[in-house]
């Protein structure tokens, strides 16, 4: 979801890994863009000259204005093919959008996340906690996967191990989960990434058009629909990139953001102790508490602090001081999400975390982690659902640290996580 940076494949490729470096390195440190934000949001005209949207105003109106402001901007990154999210409205837009709503009404994410969560303690706890593991590869990897595989039904085993794999080989399955991060970490890293990125993320790309091509049939049995092949592997290939990379790493975020407020984590710990098992998994209003942990959590760290959208014709945008921002057709606008999230002008407190604080009118924008308007996430509540089981889960674990014992404890690729080593401390 990254903002063009003029034309990369011109630039000499010194310059490329430098612009790839530094938008790596600002998601990494997302106080530096939140501090950016902050100014941009205090002097509205340079976002005017800048073409970007921070106050929360600003932003909700561009959001709510998808013909002007167009989700196209996503096109060049979607290496995989055509998918929903990078569409302008029309009847394309509407049936995809009808097969997804359709397809995520099949789901019990509370149910199946919970269950996983569960079997993956269960084997965390017989380690005994002696050795670190990994918060993505060894737990939030596949309690992601068991909650959202029913998006393709009965075809769900299939479409993780190809059409000639064994059902049950695990390693399949990770090979199919890495497939998807890289087809997903491009939409992230946009054109700035490096070429070698770009080619592992266009040979994962056409690797998994050709698994998705190979259980067309099975798919299309599972959804019980009758449209033609096309489309039954256009959503397939979206489905699958575009929902279990973004909520892993959203995951990895929100505990990221927790260690790193002891006192926070301490609190919930200790009402996870004296609920105990069964308790924290059947106790609504504790759910209801760590789930405003979560929605906090990641506004500290969303995963996409900013969006792009193309300008199809000249217009502009209220940008919340006294001049409107000018937009020339064919350019591009940024929306400046993370500053947003903490403009004091909607949200009360805005630097404090405070998970229980009163939204008022603005409950809305209390999701802009996910977009807004038409455009937000039809999966939001979810990705919620998910990542609170997955937390829920971790608070019942003796209590946890970053193991520094082997190397970095938290390693990344490109602008992802691609792992976070943590230990019993
Ligand atoms: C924590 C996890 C997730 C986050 C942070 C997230 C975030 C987002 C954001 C910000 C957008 C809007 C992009 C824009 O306006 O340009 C979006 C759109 C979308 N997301 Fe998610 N998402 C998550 C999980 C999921 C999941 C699990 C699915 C599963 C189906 C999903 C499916 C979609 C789809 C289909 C769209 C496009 C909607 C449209 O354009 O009408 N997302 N997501």
């Amino acid at each position: 979801m990254k903002v063009s940076i003029g034309h990369p494949d011109a630039m000499p490729p010194g310059l490329r890994r430098l612009s790839y470096g530094i938008f790596c390195w600002l998601n990494r440190h997302i106080i530096v863009l939140r501090g950016v934000g902050a100014l941009v949001r205090l002097w509205p005209f340079v976002g005017r000259w800048l073409g970007v949207a921070a106050r929360a105003s600003a932003v909700k109106k561009v959001l709510t204005r998808p013909r002007s402001f167009s989700n196209t901007s996503h096109q060049p990154n979607l290496v995989s093919g055509d998918y929903l999210i990078g569409m302008d409205p029309g009847p394309t837009y509407d049936a995809d959008r009808a097969l997804v709503d359709a397809r995520l009404a099949c789901l019990d994410v509370e149910v199946d996340a919970n269950c996983e969560a569960r079997s993956r303690l269960a084997k965390l706890r017989q380690t005994g906690g002696k050795a670190p593991f990994d918060l993505i590869d060894d737990y939030l990897m596949w309690i992601v996967f068991r909650a959202i595989q029913r998006v393709f039904g009965d075809a769900a085993e299939k479409v993780a191990v190809g059409a000639e794999g064994d059902l049950h080989d695990q390693s399949l399955q990770r090979q199919y989960l890495l497939e998807i991060r890289y087809v997903a970490g491009q939409l992230i890293a946009g054109s700035s990434s490096t070429l070698g990125i770009q080619r592992r993320a266009e040979v994962c790309a056409a690797s998994l058009r050709a698994r998705m091509e190979g259980v067309s049939h099975d798919i299309r049995k599972a959804w019980d629909v009758s449209a033609p092949s096309a489309v039954i592997e256009r959503n397939a290939v979206g489905l699958a990139w575009i929902s279990h990379p973004v909520t892993v790493q959203s995951g990895a975020l929100v505990v990221q953001e927790l260690l790193s407020r002891p006192k926070v984590y301490r609190v919930l710990r200790s009402k996870a102790a004296k609920l105990g098992e069964p308790g924290v998994w059947e106790d609504d209003g504790f759910r209801k508490c760590v789930r405003d942990h979560v929605l906090e959590l990641m506004r500290f760290r969303p995963i996409f602090p900013l969006l792009a959208r193309d300008v199809p014709r000249d217009t502009e945008f209220e940008t919340g001081g006294r001049s409107n921002a000018q937009c020339r057709a064919g350019g591009k606008v940024t929306i400046l999400s993370i500053a947003a999230l903490f403009d004091p002008r909607a949200v009360p407190d805005s630097s404090r975390f405070c998970p229980q604080r009163n939204w008022g009118d603005e409950e809305r924008l209390r999701y802009l982690m996910f977009g807004y308007g038409d455009r937000q996430c039809p999966a939001m509540n979810h990705a919620v659902e998910i990542m609170t089981s997955a937390l829920i889960g971790l608070l019942i674990l003796p209590e946890l640290r970053l193991a520094r014992d082997d190397g970095k404890p938290i390693m990344y690729d490109g602008p992802l996580m691609s792992r976070m080593r943590l230990r019993f401390a």
